[in-house]
């Protein structure tokens, strides 16, 4: 079956089902799940380990994490006994900080690009499928986003992006993760609904928009979901 086909035939299955699919059909690929601990990380996750107890977990390690999310990725890893690997910029905050100056502030698109897109690019180089936790609800970016899209990396390497969540509403993650017993960050008990790097992430006023929260409601994406060509 072509990619095309298999990625249609996922799309109306559940996350279960289009991950024993998708395992099954390319058995012995090597995969990886990029993972910001969110919410809906945690639920790939938790499909994954127990398929794949030693898939990679990418964690992108800016440097600018909240100290919660610190913890409580060390207490997953530790609990779940993970693979962690934490992709880190070539630069450490300090560097970046007195080389550039607080990019954050006066260019987040340029601070992303150097901690979170260029580390990525090189960290996904050795895999054919790249589970995320992206949903289409998100952001309009996401709305056209398939179960399983074909990408092509900015060095021409092709690998299939799995985002077994696609579909999923809010609601269904929060259902989830307390059916499952699942733990989460503990920003979300503050109001947080979507949370990367501390200085970029606020509780938003509006609780129905919750990317209103990411850099200010000023972009809506990083750039770790645009870098890659959608090659189907
Ligand atoms: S972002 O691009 O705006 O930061 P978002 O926070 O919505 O993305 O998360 C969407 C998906 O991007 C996550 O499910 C995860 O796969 C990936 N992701 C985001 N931030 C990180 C991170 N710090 N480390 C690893 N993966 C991440
Ligand atoms: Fe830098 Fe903010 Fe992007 Fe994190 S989210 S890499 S702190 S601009």
């Amino acid at each position: 079956m072509s990619t095309t086909s298999i990625a249609e035939s996922l799309e109306n299955l559940t996350p279960d089902a289009a991950l024993d699919a998708l395992l099954s059909a390319y058995e012995g690929q090597q995969a990886c799940l990029t993972c910001s601990f969110q919410a809906e990380d945690m639920i790939v996750l938790d499909l994954l380990r127990k398929r794949v107890p030693l898939i990679p977990v990418l964690f992108l390690e800016t440097g600018y994490h909240f100290a919660q999310t610190y913890e409580y990725r060390d207490r997953i890893a530790r609990e779940w006994k993970l693979n962690l690997v934490n992709v880190t910029p070539q630069q450490t905050v300090r560097q970046q900080e007195s080389e550039l100056g607080i990019l954050y502030v006066v260019n987040p698109t340029q601070c992303c690009q150097l901690r979170k897109v260029e580390p990525l690019m090189q960290a996904l180089e050795p895999y054919e499928i790249w589970f995320t936790g992206l949903r289409r609800e998100q952001s309009p970016t996401r709305k056209n986003l398939k179960k399983v899209e074909q990408h092509r990396l900015p060095g021409g390497k092709n690998l299939l992006k799995a985002s077994l969540l696609a579909d999923w509403s809010w609601q269904q993650v929060w259902d989830y993760t307390t059916r499952n017993g699942l733990s989460y960050l503990p920003q979300y008990d503050q109001g947080y609904l979507s949370i990367g790097c501390e200085p970029c992430t606020k509780i938003p006023d509006d609780p129905n928009n919750a990317r209103s929260g990411r850099w200010s409601g000023t972009k809506l994406e990083c750039g770790i979901h645009t870098f890659s060509e959608r090659a189907q």
